[in-house]
């Protein structure tokens, strides 16, 4: 399994908060589910968002691989009051948990999955008819201001890189995924909303940045294939710059 670590959720939460697009967040909420299920939950952060804009409290199922992150998930439902029971899971072996659901939801999880694992996934999903709120897939697209002349050839590399085994059984979807979600899910016979909700980062958020542009940077090299890679570095973390980072949202309710 891929690892994530607190801080990073933490320091990706904000741009993660103002990124989401409201519109399908307002139409998941409007499907008020009594019981929501969130795979690959980390530290909460669909909880957090999903739950206040329900007409009435949910109970939640907290699904992840990672226990450390879960019980961070677990402690923040309880400081909001939401009943939320938590279940460490490794989705690989068990893409969706038989836990009772009206709802299932993700967020930044179906760019790390297999086209297999999506397709088991998928199956199990429209088996019981349950619809998907899923947030924030990455979708490829990475631009800077200003330019930089290696722009490319990094988003490049590191769309290479997120292509990469992400521990879900083969090459991860990575940009890929936001396509075949659409594609499984009108397969299956559900009704599909997208909307794009890209990053924007920029000097307000040093932390976060500097933390994007390493791992990054740390991406690409372990492609090999780009030796300029540390003077783009270099150059970015030497100069004031805005980021956006391309992402999807979807909504997909069975028809
Ligand atoms: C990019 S993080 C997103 C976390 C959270 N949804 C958020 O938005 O802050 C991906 C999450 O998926 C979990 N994950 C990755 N592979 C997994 C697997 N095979 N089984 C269960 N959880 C997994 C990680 O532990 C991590 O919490």
């Amino acid at each position: 399994m891929s690892g994530f670590s607190a801080e990073w959720l933490a320091l990706r939460a904000p741009a993660d908060t103002a990124a989401r697009d409201a519109g399908l967040l307002r139409a998941a909420a409007d499907l008020a589910p009594a019981r929501v299920m969130d795979l690959g939950c980390g530290t909460g952060a669909m909880l957090a968002t999903l739950q206040p804009l329900l007409p009435r409290p949910a109970a939640w199922v907290l699904v992840d691989g990672d226990v450390g992150l879960l019980d961070q998930a677990a402690q923040r439902a309880a400081a909001l009051g939401v009943v939320a029971t938590p279940q460490a899971c490794d989705l690989l072996a068990t893409p969706l948990p038989a836990a009772a659901a009206d709802l299932v939801t993700a967020t930044a999880l179906f760019d790390l999955v297999s086209a297999d694992w999506l397709d088991r996934f998928l199956d199990a999903l429209s088996a019981r008819r349950l619809p998907l709120y899923a947030a924030l897939s990455y979708d490829g697209g990475m631009a800077w201001r200003p330019p930089h002349p290696l722009d490319g050839a990094v988003t490049a590399a590191f769309n290479r890189h997120q292509r990469g085994p992400k521990g879900f059984g083969g090459p991860a979807l990575g940009p890929e995924a936001p396509a075949a979600l659409v594609a499984g899910l009108e397969a299956r016979g559900y009704r599909v909303t997208v909307a794009d909700s890209p990053w924007q980062v920029g000097a307000d958020q040093p932390a976060f940045t500097a933390a994007l542009l390493d791992g990054i940077a740390a991406a690409v090299a372990e492609q090999g294939s780009m030796p300029t890679i540390a003077d783009w570095l270099a150059a970015r973390r030497a100069a004031t710059h805005h980021t956006e980072v391309g992402h999807r949202d979807l909504l997909a309710v069975p028809l």
